[in-house]
């Protein structure tokens, strides 16, 4: 009997926390699956993205990381984003994007991205900008 007791104790604790964690979930506007986002950073990889813009938040010499762009990117209206992914060449002499060309002495290639991965790139970064990409 002590041992159902203690059973039912366990279960209503696990159940509590399944709960909590769908509870969780559903506050921080969960869109995208994690299959969905893992396809999403394959485009951002397979076009050599992440070569200059690196995850867990560090910069390196050749780029902003990841985390920084997205944010980046959020602040700016979206056309202007596509825009500079498909050819940021047009963009080189814009003040803020000056700015930093001076400090990561380096311009953004064009990468040859079509307007349909543009558009699931844009959708990546502002998963990663929402915390939606835990890397
Ligand atoms: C050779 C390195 C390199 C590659 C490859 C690269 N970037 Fe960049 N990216 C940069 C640098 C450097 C900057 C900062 C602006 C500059 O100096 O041109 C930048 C800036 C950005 C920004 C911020 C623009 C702004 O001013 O708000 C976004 C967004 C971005 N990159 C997305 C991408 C995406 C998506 C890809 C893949 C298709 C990519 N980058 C590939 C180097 C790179």
């Amino acid at each position: 009997m002590k041992k159902l007791v203690f059973m039912f104790v366990v279960a209503t604790f696990l159940l509590s926390m399944s709960t909590n964690f769908a509870v969780a979930g559903d506050k921080s506007n969960q869109k995208l699956t994690k299959e969905q986002i893992a396809k999403l950073r394959d485009v951002f990889d397979n076009y050599g993205c992440s070569g200059c813009h690196m995850y867990m938040h560090r910069d390196s010499t050749s780029g902003p990381a990841v985390a920084v762009i997205a944010a980046m990117a959020k602040a700016k209206p979206k056309s202007w984003v596509i825009s500079w992914i498909m050819d940021p060449k047009k963009h080189y002499n814009e003040p803020d994007v000056k700015a930093l060309i001076h400090q990561y002495v380096q311009y953004m290639p064009n990468n040859g991205v079509t307007k349909k991965d543009a558009e699931k790139l844009y959708e990546y970064l502002m998963a990663v900008a929402d915390g939606l990409v835990k890397k």
